[in-house]
């Protein structure tokens, strides 16, 4: 193995900015509980305050509209339990509308919860997506009715990068009298995001997707628009979600976010020209190569990429050995013999899409980064298919 070990799953999560270390290690002393009146809670309670301006600013909301979770999943979870109250709706729910339409390739912190929440009887419909991964408009108009509570459509889908138009999505939910939630986990910090030109009623973030700590989120929930908090007690978070705030993971979060401010357009426009190498190396150096996520509707750093007979969990650890991580879909799924539920919602064969892989950038990857995967990756899928029955039987 050469040189240093390079990161190339920053879609699973991203190493701490280090602004981020040195304003989250500043505040590890400051344990006062920001609920109490004194000068320690004061305190504490002052940091949060500055860390929900920091991010309400990245993404155009008011601060009051802005809760901080525990991370992405408890966002999306509060915002789809929202529906699942009494069918007859409660003070904070929509009263009759308690349907949730959503796609078939949202994070499974979505789909889970929308499993769930239909076995105990809300009405839940899947809409299909494209090639691509780009939403099919027409089945999403098809699959709004006037029991339609809520759409949920994630704005950048975490394997593919592909981007949705979830301005037109809002439009169309909104004519439909329904309201709109977005996971924009991992669309927040690398491409612009504004809820008022979005018009956007939920929001998700979450900390650890752009160099902030794990285990924190946020939830932009639109000013006037129904609530119930997933979690109760105290009256934290303007009393939509109990527990004593994470005051260092909120202060991390808010770094991350006021950074992101400062660096995400050039750093972002840094990525895709290093994509764009690799896409090139890849085109020039391996045969038969399917790629998978929108052409030009995609992350800047993302690429998911098939290559047929060479089965990409053994890509995964070849590369491993040669000090490069990478991944092979979403980081929950890894682990599972089952192929990606988003590759195969595209119409991607069964097949490719075990033999994919993906590759996100991040702030620490350099030019040197792109030769040195570019260095090993066409002998590594070459070794691989020549043991592959599969790929010989392709071949002949
Ligand atoms: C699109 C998307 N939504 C939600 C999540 C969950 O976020 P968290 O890890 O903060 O729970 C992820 C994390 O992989 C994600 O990629």
């Amino acid at each position: 193995m050469a040189g240093r070990n390079i990161y190339m799953d920053n879609n699973a999560t991203t190493p701490l900015h280090p602004d981020v270390r040195e304003a989250m290690s500043e505040v590890l002393d400051i344990y006062g509980n920001p609920s109490s009146l004194h000068w320690f809670g004061r305190k504490a309670k002052n940091m949060i305050e500055t860390s929900r301006a920091r991010v309400a600013d990245l993404i155009g909301a008011s601060p009051d509209e802005l809760i901080f979770v525990g991370s992405g999943s408890e966002a999306n979870n509060t915002v789809l339990s929202i529906f699942a109250c009494h069918p007859k709706g409660c003070d904070g729910c929509r009263q009759g509308r308690n349907g949730i339409v959503t796609t078939s390739i949202e994070h499974p912190c979505v789909i889970e919860t929308s499993k769930c929440l239909e076995i105990k009887g809300t009405p839940v419909k899947y809409v299909k997506v494209d090639r691509y991964g780009k939403v099919d408009m027409e089945d999403l108009e098809n699959s709004i009715d006037d029991g339609t509570g809520l759409v949920s459509v994630m704005m950048a889908n975490n394997e593919l990068g592909t981007i949705q138009d979830v301005k037109a999505i809002a439009r169309m939910v909104h004519e439909k009298g329904a309201l709109f939630h977005t996971d924009a986990v991992q669309a927040v910090g690398k491409i612009p995001v504004d809820v008022r030109d979005i018009d956007a009623d939920f929001l998700t973030m979450s900390g650890h997707k752009v160099y902030g700590p794990k285990g924190i989120g946020a939830l932009y929930v639109k000013k006037g628009v129904p609530f119930c908090p997933m979690i109760r007690g105290g009256h934290q978070e303007m009393g939509r979600r109990a527990g004593t705030e994470n005051t260092i993971g909120i202060v991390g979060m808010g770094k991350a976010f006021e950074m992101r401010f400062i660096e995400m357009e050039s750093e972002e426009k840094r990525l895709m020209e290093l994509k764009t190498n690799i896409i090139r190396g890849i085109e020039r150096d391996i045969p038969d190569v399917t790629f998978n996520g929108h052409p030009e509707d995609c992350l800047p750093g993302t690429l998911n990429v098939s290559f047929g007979g060479a089965e990409g969990e053994s890509v995964l650890l070849a590369l491993d050995l040669e000090g490069i991580s990478v991944s092979t879909g979403s980081a929950c799924a890894s682990g599972s013999l089952d192929p990606s539920h988003v590759l195969l919602a595209t119409g991607l064969d069964i097949a490719l899409a075990h033999d994919s892989i993906r590759i996100s950038l991040g702030r620490e990857n350099t030019e040197q980064d792109v030769e040195r995967l570019m260095e090993v990756l066409p002998g590594i899928v070459d070794r691989i298919r020549s043991i592959s029955t599969a790929y010989e039987k392709k071949a002949l």
